[in-house]
């Protein structure tokens, strides 16, 4: 069995949130997944959009998704296939949109609700799980798991770039 490891940081804000996603896409290698779990309004969308303009992707990032199950960007450091399943109603909608191809090459896969695409297959993906923190409406823990060794270099990074900043 592959030994996972894992990170948490809480935020006390929507920027914040934001802060630790940059933070990430700044050492994000091409060809991995991200993987966004947590309730609804937990932040997901917020940190994939953190990830995005991260990316390079400032201008042109669209709010949340509402009825698509992808969003492409081409301009960034890397391509990202943004993809958001909740609305997702049988796995093979997926099947035409190429989004495994972002995961195994060039690209970058970012998905929110990714139980609903069990089928998918992305690598070794990084899993990120957003919750709300009792008793702090702005507080959010956030705990990055990940289990092949791209995905825990990458942890690595994100903890000392944050220590950096303490
Ligand atoms: N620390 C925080 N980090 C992220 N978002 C926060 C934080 N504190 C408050 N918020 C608020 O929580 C909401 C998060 O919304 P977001 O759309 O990102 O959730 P989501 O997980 O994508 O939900 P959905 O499943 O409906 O797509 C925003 O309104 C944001 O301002
Ligand atoms: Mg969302």
């Amino acid at each position: 069995m592959t030994q996972e490891a894992s990170w948490s940081v809480t935020t006390r804000s929507e920027a914040a949130t934001e802060v630790v996603a940059r933070r990430l896409a700044a050492s994000l290698p091409p060809g991995m997944a991200l993987l966004l779990s947590g309730d609804l309004g937990a932040g997901k969308s917020v940190f994939a959009r953190g990830v995005i303009r991260g990316l390079g992707v400032e201008e042109r990032y669209l709010p949340s998704p509402t009825f698509t199950l992808v969003n492409l960007y081409a301009e960034g450091r890397l391509p990202i296939a943004h993809c958001d399943l909740y609305r997702l109603e049988a796995p093979e909608e997926l099947d035409a949109l190429g989004v495994e191809e972002y995961a195994d090459g060039s690209g970058v896969v970012i998905v929110e609700w990714p139980e609903r695409g069990a089928d998918l297959r992305l690598g070794e993906p990084i899993r990120i799980r957003l919750e709300e923190v009792p008793g702090d409406s702005e507080g959010r823990c956030i705990t990055i798991t990940a289990s092949g060794k791209a995905g825990k270099a990458l942890l690595l990074q994100l903890r000392a770039a944050t220590a950096m900043h303490e």
